[in-house]
């Protein structure tokens, strides 16, 4: 990897008995987008925060290119107006008595810009948001993605080398935040800036990322690429973070080298044949199974020796205009498949649902990657 443009080492932050970031690090390379993901309370904004110098962490150091911008060790901290970053806050936080100018302005001004350089600045930073015209109106009067961009375009106005938004998303209607996910997209890419961006909506985390970190408990649990942490999620929380699973739970009954057997725990004829990939298993083994509901298909027979067939009731089909989307149950466990074209089923209709071998991922029960 070329050197990294931001590399936090080993970062420690409680707040009293609360472990908020346990031992995170992380790097990012010039004009990455780098995502943390994860559940409320997992350490996020503090991470965030720490980067950007509003909270000192009791541990661990952050570099940007050749320079440290706090070492515990060293007694480093250089303050927030010296780090050169941008942040967009989780709410937002623009001043409601100020207008659209006086809110973009406001960081210029703190560092003494000459008059005609706001201007210009403002300007420029207001039309890449979208929000050209808009210099004299209210905070007040604004709707939520204009809020929005008055934050993202205070954040942008002194060229920061590194954007840091927390959620900056959340607070708007489905339709706008799908809007403001591309936008943002398209400025980054515009810009070529290094963002790292907060979130807990996977979507989000996946369309707009280069990296994602999945954090969990002030860790980090995996990070890598969308498509690999997607196809090879290293922990059940992991997997079941990102991207949807349906979760059954059974016992080793044979084990081949890499492949093994598991039958389902209340089903003696689901067999299910899949790679083994918690490690080794053992016969007797107590394992859960997650199958991602986009990888499976349905059929109307059980084929061939009857491995990787699980008997299914439909519970509802709802006809979406072009697709149907089928809601079923296996045993006492429901799950819904991703509307696909195919055959229309009706409830009551017994179908089977095929999986194969690579759709399916095998976890230890209460293993050392843990539960969910
Ligand atoms: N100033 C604070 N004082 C005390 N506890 C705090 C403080 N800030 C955060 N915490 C605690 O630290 C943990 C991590 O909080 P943090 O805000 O980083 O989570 P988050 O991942 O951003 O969550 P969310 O998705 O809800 O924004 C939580 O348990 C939280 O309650
Ligand atoms: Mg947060």
């Amino acid at each position: 990897m070329e050197q990294p443009f931001l590399r936090a080492t080993d970062i420690v932050k409680r707040f009293g008995k609360v472990l908020a970031v346990d031992h995170v690090g992380f790097e990012i390379r010039k004009g990455e987008v780098l995502t943390l993901l994860g559940p409320s309370g997992c350490g996020k904004t503090t991470t965030l925060r720490i980067i950007a110098g509003f909270e000192r962490p009791e541990a661990g150091e952050v570099r940007v290119e050749d320079q440290s911008i706090v070492c515990v060790q060293k007694g480093i901290f250089l303050p927030p107006e010296k780090r050169q970053m941008g942040m967009v806050f989780q709410s937002y936080a623009i001043w409601p008595h100020m207008n659209v100018f006086e809110n973009v302005s406001y960081a210029l001004r703190l560092r003494r810009a000459k008059e005609s350089l706001v201007k210009e600045k403002v300007a420029s930073v207001l039309e890449l948001v979208g929000l050209s015209g808009l210099e004299e109106r209210s905070a007040m009067l604004l709707s939520g993605g204009q809020q929005q961009r008055v934050a993202l375009a205070r954040a942008l106005v002194y060229s920061p080398k590194i954007l840091l938004l927390d959620e900056p998303l959340s607070n708007l209607d489905a339709k706008l935040r799908e809007q403001m996910r591309v936008e943002l997209k398209n400025l980054q890419r515009r810009l070529s800036i290094t963002v790292i961006f907060v979130t807990h909506d996977q979507v989000e985390a996946m369309t707009l990322s280069d990296r994602l970190a999945v954090m969990r408990q002030g860790r980090i649990e995996q990070i890598g690429a969308p498509q690999e942490i997607y196809e090879h999620p290293r922990t059940p929380f992991v997997q079941e973070f990102i991207g949807r699973v349906i979760w059954l739970e059974g016992k080793v009954v044979d084990n081949g080298g890499r492949s093994v057997v598991v039958g389902l725990n209340g089903d003696e004829s689901a067999h299910i044949r899949c790679e083994a990939t918690d490690g080794k298993m053992n016969h007797g083994d107590d394992v859960v199974i997650a199958i991602r509901p986009e990888e499976v298909k349905l059929s109307f027979e059980q084929e061939g020796d009857g491995f990787n067939q699980l008997p299914c009731r439909v519970e509802t089909a709802v006809f979406l205009g072009d697709k149907y989307e089928c809601h079923l149950r296996y045993g006492a466990t429901p799950f819904a498949l991703p509307p696909s074209r195919a055959e229309p089923v009706s409830a009551g209709q017994r179908v089977c649902l095929k999986l194969s071998p690579d759709s399916v991922r095998i976890w230890r029960k209460g293993g050392q990657n843990g539960e969910l």
